[in-house]
């Protein structure tokens, strides 16, 4: 089964590729995204909440995070991979 990317809090969903990135996931979902920077990895901008099955954080996004007041929950959307069925949440959605 292919991986399932729930977007909170209405339960919008779509259906990807592993190893899509949450960006490419939320952009094809037609979501508003910050993505200043086009995906790499510099700006922040595209932080989500996220739950569940995603690849770990790899030191660059740790760096990224690392510049957030409040990191906890949150992966840089251009750099985190769906692995499997997640749920992803925007301060602003
Ligand atoms: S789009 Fe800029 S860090 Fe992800």
């Amino acid at each position: 089964m292919p991986p399932v990317v729930t977007f909170l809090p209405d339960g919008g969903s779509l259906v990807v590729r592993e190893g899509t990135t949450l960006l490419a996931a939320v952009l094809r979902a037609g979501r508003p995204i910050g993505y200043s920077c086009r995906g790499r990895g510099v700006c922040v901008a595209c932080r989500l909440l996220v739950e569940g099955d995603v690849a770990p954080i790899e030191p660059a996004e740790a760096a990224l995070l690392a510049r957030l007041d409040d990191p906890e929950g949150f992966r840089i959307a251009c750099l985190c991979r769906v692995r499997g069925d997640c749920r992803v949440r925007a301060t602003y959605w």
